[in-house]
């Protein structure tokens, strides 16, 4: 949204349920500019999106609603069920009335995105290639396997009415803004606290990173030139194992925020009792909307992590007010019972 509206996109309807990871004050950069409608909504309630379909009569429809949690899908699946795959459906069908209605030419340019991810594929082997658009679907978590459920409704509602959608399936996100609940925004804020820094397992999974503004960019590429029907995986070929990437965080905050009390960050790495059902390793090959639609990421690991890091610097406050009751509860039950401490 926040990089739609900064390169100078359309008007553009931000409809947010405002659920525990939503923020107004991660919009405060776009409140004062005509072009952005905030509307606080449930995509589960059908009327209230056909009656803002009416209303604003959208070009396209970029769906990044979801719960996207995997340690809270383990907790409370309920939730993933009732947004992904219900709110998928309430909004499919909302944005079908609505496309049924449309002028023929209105019908040819609409466009109705579906952002999903990786993990629909499941897990690689350690010499096994990385997932194209054709590898199988195998979701392990019920994150992943609510996303899964929401692609192929996305795509029978292509074969079955020719509602014009694409589906993207990214990699492991990371940037500004991101909740600290992920692994690099959790590892940043507590290794700035002095907490322990709780590693999974063996912390040898490997994720493929992206940098958030890549993704936004791969995304903004789809709309405008992606083809109805298709499906693009966006991943920016930045394999990594956990325990790297924690280092690597450390060594950043040593440089950048040096902790004499502290001495290195990394003193504060703790392997903690593994997630279930974890994933061993994701890699995305991105080649074909490379080829076809001519993205390609701009930041490398380095640059983005260091970018990153500085923006968490540079938001204390941010870090502050996101650290709400409810985060202090979250934080308590996953590592409470893993036997470590990261109380805020
Ligand atoms: O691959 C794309 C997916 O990436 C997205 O679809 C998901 O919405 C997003 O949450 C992310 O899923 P992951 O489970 O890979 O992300 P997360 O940041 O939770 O964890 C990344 C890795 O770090 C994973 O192997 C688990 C590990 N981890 C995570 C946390 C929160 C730890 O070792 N310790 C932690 O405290």
């Amino acid at each position: 949204m926040l990089e739609w509206i900064q390169h100078g996109g359309g008007p553009v309807v931000n409809l947010d349920k405002l659920t525990y990871a939503g923020n107004m004050n991660n919009l405060v950069s776009c409140r004062h500019d005509p072009r952005h409608i905030f509307i606080r909504g449930d995509i589960n309630d059908l009327e209230f999106l056909e009656s803002t379909f009416l209303k604003y009569r959208p070009k396209a429809v970029v769906h990044f609603a979801a719960e996207t949690h995997v340690d809270r899908s383990i907790l409370k699946p309920g939730q993933f069920i009732s947004t992904n795959v219900d709110g998928t459906f309430h909004l499919l069908e909302a944005a079908l009335k609505y496309w049924g209605r449309l002028p023929t030419q209105g019908q040819e340019v609409f466009r109705y995105i579906h952002v999903s991810t990786d993990e629909v594929y499941g897990s690689l082997g350690p010499a096994e290639p990385p997932f194209t658009e054709l590898s199988r679907y195998s979701p392990n978590s019920p994150y992943a396997a609510s996303k899964a459920a929401s692609d192929h409704l996305v795509r029978s509602y292509h074969s079955t009415y020719g509602l014009p959608v694409i589906t993207t399936n990214c990699s492991n996100n990371y940037g500004p803004f991101q909740f600290p609940e992920k692994l690099i925004p959790l590892m940043i804020v507590n290794a700035l606290a002095g907490k322990p820094l709780p590693i999974y397992g063996d912390g040898k999974n490997i994720r493929d990173w992206l940098y958030v503004l890549d993704h936004c960019e791969a995304v903004r590429t789809v709309l405008a030139k992606g083809n109805p029907g298709e499906t693009y995986n966006i991943g920016s070929s930045n394999e990594r194992s956990n325990i790297d990437v924690v280092r690597m965080l450390c060594w950043l905050l040593d440089e950048l925020r040096p902790n004499a009390a502290i001495g290195s960050y990394s003193s504060l790495i703790t392997f903690v009792k593994d997630r279930p059902g974890h994933d061993r390793r994701y890699a995305i090959d991105s080649g074909k909307i490379q080829r076809e639609l001519n993205w390609a990421p701009r930041e490398t690991f380095e640059t983005g992590l260091r970018k990153t890091v500085l923006w968490y610097l540079e938001h204390h406050s941010w870090i502050q007010d996101v650290q709400s009751g409810s985060y202090r509860d979250w934080i308590e039950h996953n590592y409470g019972d893993r036997g470590v401490s990261c109380g805020a």
